[in-house]
């Protein structure tokens, strides 16, 4: 162990102060400072409680925070509030804008930050500001790799003294780790104690200016280091009633490396091994009325994700298809939709879409997040609110049936964590009359007798009931009717191919014959069930003499397709299931279901990409 903490070879951040910095900055004084490191997710959370005293003569707008670049660099989310009032009703209430400043004759290798008061703060008068800084990756992982049976450990730097351009009279700080985590070492400074998962330095009196001394703390941290690499929200407004919400994630477990020969296929063999620092499932949490919630990776649907909610929030929990051990990758998508009134308003004479902006995974840090706002065809004028700087970027996307592609507004923001989940708004400009485009291109002819109906009641409100165009219309409404009957069957169906082969997957654990033959039997019923229901729906369709003939086609295909997925699928259960009884070899079972499995693969594809195209209509 000796050894291991003399390898810990840390370029400690030097600050080259040269002795003319000495003079200080201004005649603000520091009179008091509380600061507190949180070191409890893999997140870094930084709060700092500073009493700010003007000793001089002339008033000052502005407090200077610098950080040092190697913490700057790390810099996730920065903010400054205001306090008022005293003990208990003490609140923290304007939030200060923060910028980056260059003062002149400064050392380089520190970043600064000013935050702009309110209002001047006059000779002898004091403000008390709440400092939060959030860091990302600045707790490293030491030892860099570790083997299953190992804990995590990792190191974090910090200064004991607060770094600060102003003399500073009286200061703690108190740094938090995870509770029960074993502490390997830590910096011992004059004043400083571990006091059960705490360790707290100072206080200390009356430091110059830009005091700084590097301490280390290594400890143990098993908490997921989940970071999505790139995670990229698309949001899509249909004036139809819906915002869909797509969110393609690649994922990483960002802690220490595992070493180690395992495979992912071993893994799934033996589900027991698992090391302290990986992590098996992340909670989403998405906004109360979400619906037709999906969560899928490259495979298929995962059933055995689990979501409950009440009126304020909808709770997802996702589990990857295998435990994410350190360096492991793995990317999925959620999809839900959520009902277009709770998130798109009016207000002077624009629509605006607001909608929380981060990551809605518990404790993610996203290193790169891109959030798409697809906007409906015909939209203009558009402009994007967001509460902190990102940058921005507009693009087109075109779907099968839009003429000129739906306008996009793409924002990119780097180092994203929980504090990013706030509220952002797009404003646009919209002619009602663009929402008949699409369905005008589906079906031209109609719609041309539809508007012309909807001009004629304007003029004359006693059109007939039994004029075509109305009754062409009730035709439509009950065709869409009953295409979303029959694509709900569907879907529905697909649930049950999911639990199917779910059983095949418990099977290959547990080797639990009854219960996987007790799923199947549950489901074959079922499904007849839903066999049943389809067909009165196809005999509709098939007589139905409304227009949208283009789309009964596809819908029949998908009915067809499946049924051939059905069949397969049950051929591909009955032989595993079948092959378990008789004790067939593993290498015999897999030449029986590889091609088995490659139709369908095919086949679900197929499906998939029909439900897509329906959807769209
Ligand atoms: C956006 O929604 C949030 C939550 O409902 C609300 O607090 C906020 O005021 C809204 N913003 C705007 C600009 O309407
Ligand atoms: C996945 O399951 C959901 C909900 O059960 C369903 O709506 C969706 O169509 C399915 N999608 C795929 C790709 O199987």
């Amino acid at each position: 162990m000796g050894k291991k903490k003399m390898a810990i070879h840390f370029s400690f951040f030097l600050l080259s102060i040269a002795a003319l910095l000495t003079t200080a900055l201004s005649d603000l004084v520091i009179s008091k400072l509380d600061r507190r490191i949180d070191l409890i997710s893999q997140t870094v959370r930084v709060t700092s409680t500073l009493k700010i005293e003007n000793a001089g003569s002339d008033s000052v707008s502005e407090i200077l925070l610098p950080f040092p670049n190697y913490q700057s660099k790390d810099l996730a989310y920065l903010s400054s509030a205001i306090i008022e009032g005293k003990g208990k009703t003490k609140s923290s209430s304007v939030i200060l804008p923060v910028e980056v400043v260059n003062p002149q004759g400064m050392p380089p290798d520190l970043t600064w930050y000013s935050v702009s008061l309110p209002k001047r703060l006059g000779k002898g008068d004091t403000v008390t500001l709440d400092v939060l800084a959030v860091f990302t990756h600045s707790m490293k992982p030491f030892p860099e790799k570790i083997t299953l049976s190992e804990h995590q450990l990792v190191v974090f730097q910090d200064s004991g003294h607060y770094l600060s351009p102003y003399l500073v009279k009286a200061q703690s700080l108190v740094i938090k780790l995870p509770a029960n985590a074993k502490i390997e070492s830590f910096t011992k400074l004059e004043n400083s104690k571990q006091a059960g998962s705490e360790i707290k330095y100072g206080p200390y009196e009356n430091l110059p200016s830009f005091s700084y001394s590097p301490i280390v703390v290594h400890f143990q941290n098993n908490q997921p280091f989940a970071v999505a690499e790139e995670l990229i929200r698309e949001i899509e407004i249909s004036h139809w009633g819906n915002v869909q919400v797509t969110e393609y994630y690649s994922l990483v477990h960002g802690g220490a490396k595992s070493l180690g020969e395992f495979s992912r296929l071993e893994y799934q063999a033996r589900p027991d091994i698992r090391g302290a620092s990986s992590f098996k499932r992340l909670t989403a949490k998405l906004p109360p009325r979400a619906h037709s919630i999906y969560y899928r990776d490259e495979i298929g649907n995962i059933s055995t994700s689990n979501l409950w909610g009440d009126s304020k929030k909808t709770q997802l929990e996702i589990e990857p298809r295998f435990p994410m051990l350190g360096g492991w990758k793995t990317s999925f998508t959620i999809e839900y939709g959520v009902p277009l009134q709770d998130f798109l308003f009016q207000s002077e004479g624009k629509r605006f879409l607001n909608i929380t902006f981060g990551c809605p995974i518990n404790d993610l840090i996203v290193d790169k997040l891109i959030v798409k706002v697809v906007l409906p065809e015909g939209s203009t004028e558009i402009s994007v609110a967001v509460p902190f700087p990102v940058n921005q970027s507009y693009e087109t996307k075109l779907s099968h049936l839009d003429m000129d592609g739906r306008p996009v507004a793409v924002l990119e923001k780097t180092n994203a964590v929980l504090e990013h989940n706030q509220y952002f708004q797009v404003y646009y400009k919209f002619n009602s009359f663009s929402l008949l485009r699409e369905p005008l291109m589906l079906i031209s002819g109609f719609f041309f007798l539809f508007i012309a109906c909807i001009v004629y009641m304007h003029a004359d409100l006693t059109i007939s009931k039994s004029s075509p165009s109305y009754l062409a219309k009730l035709q439509w409404d009950e065709a869409q009717t009953v295409i979303q009957q029959i694509r709900d069957i569907i879907s529905q169906s697909l649930t049950i191919h999911d639990k199917l082969e779910a059983s095949l997957r418990d099977l290959s654990r547990t080797g639990d014959v009854q219960s996987c033959k007790a799923v199947r039997k549950t489901s074959d019923g079922v499904l007849k069930e839903f066999s049943k229901e389809l067909k009165p729906l196809l005999a509709f369709l098939h007589s139905s003499s409304s227009h949208a003939s283009q789309i009964f086609p596809k819908v029949e295909d998908l009915v067809t397709k499946e049924r051939d997925l059905q069949e397969k699928l049950m051929l591909k259960h009955t032989t595993v299931v079948d092959g378990y009884e008789k004790k067939t070899s593993g290498r015999e079972m897999e030449n029986r279901v590889a091609p088995i499995q490659q139709k369908l693969t095919v086949l679900r594809q197929e499906v998939d990409d029909l439900l897509d195209f329906i959807d769209e209509i």
